[in-house]
């Protein structure tokens, strides 16, 4: 069980002759070595051919890889903001609440809210006369006396009584509400400028609504408070257009 076979013993004492140096593979070389210079360079010669192999041919598009120039340090940077800015620029996509605010879009609001039931969605018509289509412009060719008849309506003008252009000869038949009390200033030259503008067309009528909303932000028009429906004349209306630098109508 002991024993070990001949041929073991006998590599492990090549083994250790090898170790202790007197191999003579690893002799020879150890006994070149103090050797004077001219018997060095015959053996440095040798193995010059071998090592000494024809580098590998670069691929063209590695020569490519090599020659072409980086992407600078700072463009680095500049991409590494990418996503922030990808981020920020997808907030400003959402439409701004533009119409949100002025005068038209508050003359739109009243009139979806106060109008339309009578006269039509997009003033078409229906209990009340159609404002669209210049109707409303060939009845009152003024804004002040649109004005006026709105703050007013059938009850304050009297029935019977003639109202908008004279030419038209239009009589009050009675139903149409006065909104003075109601509406604020801004609501009614919003829902008369609405109507003019948007329903009927009308260029001039929306200049002087954008003109309206340069006034009262810049604090020379103030349209809070009411028409007063017992006393409003066509030329307080004017009045108030031209003060504030509005060009009246
Ligand atoms: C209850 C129904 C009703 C409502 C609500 C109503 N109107 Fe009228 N409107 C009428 C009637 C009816 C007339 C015709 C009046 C008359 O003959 O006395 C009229 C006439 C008018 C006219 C004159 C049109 C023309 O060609 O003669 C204008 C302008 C007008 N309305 C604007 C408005 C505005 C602005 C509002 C909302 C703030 C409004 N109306 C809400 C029923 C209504």
């Amino acid at each position: 069980m002991t024993e070990i076979p001949e041929h073991l013993l006998k590599r492990a004492a090549a083994a250790r002759a090898a170790s202790s140096g007197d191999e003579p593979a690893a002799g020879a070389p150890a006994e070149a070595t103090p050797a004077a210079t001219p018997a060095k360079v015959p053996a440095q010669v040798a193995p010059a051919p071998v090592v000494e192999a024809p580098p590998a041919p670069v691929a063209p598009y590695m020569t490519a890889h090599f020659v072409r120039k980086k992407i600078p340090w700072w463009a680095i940077s500049a991409l590494l903001l990418l996503p922030l800015w990808a981020f920020t620029y997808v907030g400003t996509l959402e439409r701004p609440p533009q119409e949100a605010t002025g005068v038209l879009a508050e003359g739109d609001q009243v009139f979806g809210a106060r109008c339309a039931s009578c006269h039509g969605a997009t003033g078409g018509g229906g209990s009340g006369h159609a404002l669209a289509d210049g109707e409303v412009l060939v009845a009152f060719p003024s804004v002040a006396d649109h004005v006026v008849w709105v703050v007013q309506g059938s009850d304050t003008v009297g029935l019977g009584n003639s109202y908008g252009d004279p030419s038209l000869g239009r009589v009050v038949e009675g139903g149409m509400p006065g909104w003075g009390d109601v509406l604020t200033k801004e609501q009614l030259l919003g829902v008369v400028l609405h109507e003019r503008a948007r329903l009927s067309g009308s260029d001039d009528d929306a200049a002087l609504a954008e003109a309206i909303d340069d006034a009262v932000h810049g604090d020379t028009l103030d349209l809070a408070g009411h028409f007063d429906p017992a006393t409003i004349t066509a030329h307080e209306v004017e009045e108030l257009l031209a003060s504030g630098t509005v060009a009246g109508h």
